[in-house]
């Protein structure tokens, strides 16, 4: 969970070019396109150019998505964001500017109106305008909400029939309930028409930009071995008690409420030091244990301090996607903390091993997504190609398989949740939306 917890995420983060005074929703920013980050100790820090635009000479190329360019639209299954692709379209329809409007409660101050974002951010579609103003729900076509159709319909029942519904929601089904019909969705999951993940790792072609043998010991004077920044101690998925169990196998500092140790807001710049200089490895606990839902605890407090993130949330596999290659440790990959315990007194005992999940740094780069450009290209692609979609929400936010659900089957309830003794299988996101193609 994130909202209110601005000062949590500059903790550990890297330093902000500028810190929104009001701003009350600082993950929101940043993950639909806000500025982002400089100065940050590695070198990992979301690249500011972003974009494609950065397949400047001279600089490093990205690896291209995998699919077909033109893959832009959720499928059945899906195991692409598509990302890449859509910052790339770059079809527009006719002259007419596309309207969107930003429906009430997020991002209030902070994206300038008018066409302004999409000309800054340099997207290959620019012709679409942003709003504020609710009168506008008469005549926009996409309305960017937190709400259903349904909730839209009552309070605004003269909406143009053709109007989109953009649904957007970066907390995970156990914090945000929905229902209802929206037409389009933007989350963290893969399977949003917009997937909006909270950092997007892309590799550079050919190794570009790569420091060919890594000369560095990341192993060097850490005396300390497992930390964890921690402040709601009440998640349910059992996250304390895992640490608490690992604890008793493996010297873990618990900083914050939920332990004994403390390290004060204030002091962030020393903190995030302190991970990197003094610890082996980082607790990235989700409070969820949700499909793809996977946080900057993760990338952030983890990949982008010198500190080897444990991962206890989504299941392996879907780090596995969104994480460079060898760069985490999954405590589903053990069949218990103390096994785990066991795997990390190894690493910290041999540095070459340690050493490699430390390999992939500088073989790719964070990235802006580019989240507007991609919505108003994504509105234009649909103008003019006449794809229709809706999604229940329902179903496809809260149905099976998207979240670990315990079925006890007359066992004990289990002291954490791990996708390991999940009753049914997750191999795959069940999308229940609909898609018609003309
Ligand atoms: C879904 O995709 C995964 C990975 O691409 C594949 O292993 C799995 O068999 C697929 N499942 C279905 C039902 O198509
Ligand atoms: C939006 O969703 C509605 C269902 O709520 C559907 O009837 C309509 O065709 C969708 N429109 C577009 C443009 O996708
Ligand atoms: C959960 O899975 C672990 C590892 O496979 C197993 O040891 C444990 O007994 C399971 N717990 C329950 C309640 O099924
Ligand atoms: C997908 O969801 C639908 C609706 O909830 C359900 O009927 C169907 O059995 C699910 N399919 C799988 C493979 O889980």
């Amino acid at each position: 969970m994130i909202r209110g917890r601005t000062f949590l995420l500059l903790l550990f983060g890297c330093w902000l070019i500028s810190v929104p005074v009001m701003f009350y929703n600082l993950e929101e920013y940043h993950t639909l396109g806000g500025k982002v980050f400089v100065d940050c100790p590695s070198g990992l820090c979301p690249s500011e150019e972003g974009h494609i635009s950065r397949m400047a000479p001279g600089l490093p190329e990205w690896v291209a998505p995998p699919d077909k360019p033109d893959h832009v639209w959720p499928s059945f299954n899906e195991s692409e964001d598509r990302i890449l692709a859509q910052m790339s379209l770059n079809k527009q329809d006719g002259d007419k500017i596309k309207l969107i409007l930003i429906y009430a409660g997020f991002l209030n101050e902070e994206i300038p109106i008018g066409q302004r974002k999409f000309v800054e951010d340099e997207c290959p579609v620019t012709n679409c305008r942003l709003t504020r103003d609710v009168a506008d729900i008469t005549k926009a076509d996409l309305v960017i909400t937190k709400l259903g159709t349904r909730q839209l319909k009552e309070k605004y029942p003269n909406r143009p029939p053709n109007q989109i519904v953009l649904w957007f929601q970066l907390e995970s089904p156990k914090h945000a309930a929905a229902s209802g019909v929206v037409n389009w969705t933007a989350t963290y999951r893969r399977d949003s028409t917009l997937n909006a993940p909270y950092y997007k790792f892309v590799t550079y072609k050919d190794g570009a930009g790569h420091k060919p043998a890594m000369t560095r010991n990341y192993a060097r004077g850490k005396s300390k071995k497992v930390a964890w920044f921690v402040s709601n101690c009440l998640a349910t998925n059992g996250r304390l008690e895992y640490a608490k169990e690992l604890a008793k196998h493996i010297d873990v500092d618990i900083y914050g409420k939920c332990g004994t140790k403390r390290c004060p807001r204030r002091e962030h710049r020393r903190c995030e030091e302190l991970l990197s200089k003094e610890y082996k490895f980082y607790l990235a606990f989700e409070n969820s244990h949700c499909r793809d839902y996977i946080t900057e605890k993760f990338f952030l407090n983890g990949l982008s301090n010198d500190i080897v993130p444990i991962a206890f949330g989504a299941p392996p596999d879907d780090y596995a996607r969104v994480a460079p290659p060898h760069s985490f440790i999954h405590t589903d990959d053990f069949s218990s903390p103390k096994h785990l315990a066991d795997y990390l007194m190894e690493l910290d005992a041999n540095d070459a091993l340690y050493n490699e999940y430390f390999q992939w740094k500088g073989s790719g780069e964070f990235i802006n997504t580019k989240f507007w450009c991609r919505v108003c290209a994504m509105l234009h692609e649909a103008h003019s190609s006449g794809v229709h979609m809706w999604y229940d929400l329902n179903q496809w936010w809260s149905g099976d398989g998207v979240c670990f659900k315990y079925q006890p089957n007359g066992k004990p309830k289990p002291k954490w949740q791990s996708w390991r003794n999940a009753s049914s299988k997750y191999g795959y996101l069940n999308n229940t939306y609909h898609i018609l193609w003309p």
